[in-house]
């Protein structure tokens, strides 16, 4: 692929108490990190220990907050729930407006993300390709969702969207997903094997699963690390995203 892809993006604000109600200002500041993440544009992407300067990669693809609704009126892409759920679980329930969100826009159109009040100090979570319809895209705690308002350290640098569209666009994370053990796969050739996630700020290197001297790729936007810690995707992450948008989520890049 050549050319840049745009995905149509749509903000879903679901909010109880009035902080959570995030400014558009907040919206737009997410809005920029993912066009930095995905473009290598991100100035901390310096970060990367010199051993691997030449492996942060452009993914060529851009998100813009949808300017034409489902209806086809026009729009600022952002919508406003309010609800009587004081935080919702990872169960779907800010999704659908049945059960007190906001429903979604059609997903085969628009990048669905949802911000809200989430319980248990979860993050953020995502739908992989291939799922239901009706609860596609991704979802952040709105402390979580962009770098202003009510972002808070460690998680105000607009990592966890970016992290979970990177699973929206078929990414796993880069210890493979198998606890701590070595037999995990990211299904990606060009990130190191690594035994468990990463947290906070590692000092490099971090070796696990026999994977020294340059150990584990800790500042990979698909560990656990602190968002400013966490910099970069690889060339064979950015080729499976790339796969992703031409296959099974092609139609958001028509
Ligand atoms: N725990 C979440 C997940 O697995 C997101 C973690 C994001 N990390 C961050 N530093 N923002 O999807
Ligand atoms: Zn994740
Ligand atoms: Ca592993």
């Amino acid at each position: 692929r050549i050319e840049v892809v745009h995905i149509p993006t749509v903000v879903h604000v679901v909010w109880s108490d009035p902080a959570q109600n995030i400014t558009d200002e907040q919206v737009q500041s997410q809005l920029a990190v993912l066009n930095a993440d995905f473009r290598r544009t991100n100035p901390d992407v310096t970060a990367v220990p010199p051993v691997w300067q030449s492996a942060p990669a452009d993914a060529r693809i851009e998100f813009a907050l949808a300017t034409t609704d489902p209806a086809g009126s026009p729009t600022t892409g952002i919508t406003r729930t309010r609800t009587a759920t004081a935080g919702f679980d990872t169960d779907d329930a800010v999704k659908s407006s049945t059960t007190g969100g906001a429903d979604p826009w059609p997903t085969s159109s628009y990048l669905n993300i949802w911000v809200c009040q989430l319980n248990g100090g979860v993050l953020g979570y995502a739908q992989f390709p291939g799922g239901p319809e009706p609860t596609d895209g991704v979802v952040v705690l709105h402390s979580c969702f962009g770098t202003t308002g009510t972002a808070t350290a460690p998680f105000d640098g607009g990592r966890t969207a970016t992290h979970e569209v990177g699973h929206w666009l078929n990414l796993r994370h880069i210890w493979g997903d198998d606890g701590e053990g070595c037999n995990g796969d990211d299904f990606v050739a060009d990130t190191p094997n690594q035994g468990g996630p990463n947290y906070g700020k590692p000092n490099w290197p971090t070796v696990s699963c026999d994977n020294g001297p340059d150990g584990d790729m800790f500042m990979n936007f698909m560990d656990y690390v602190d968002d400013n810690a966490m910099v970069m995707f690889t060339s064979g992450q950015t080729a499976r995203m790339a796969a992703c948008l031409a296959g099974p989520r092609a139609s958001l890049v028509a």
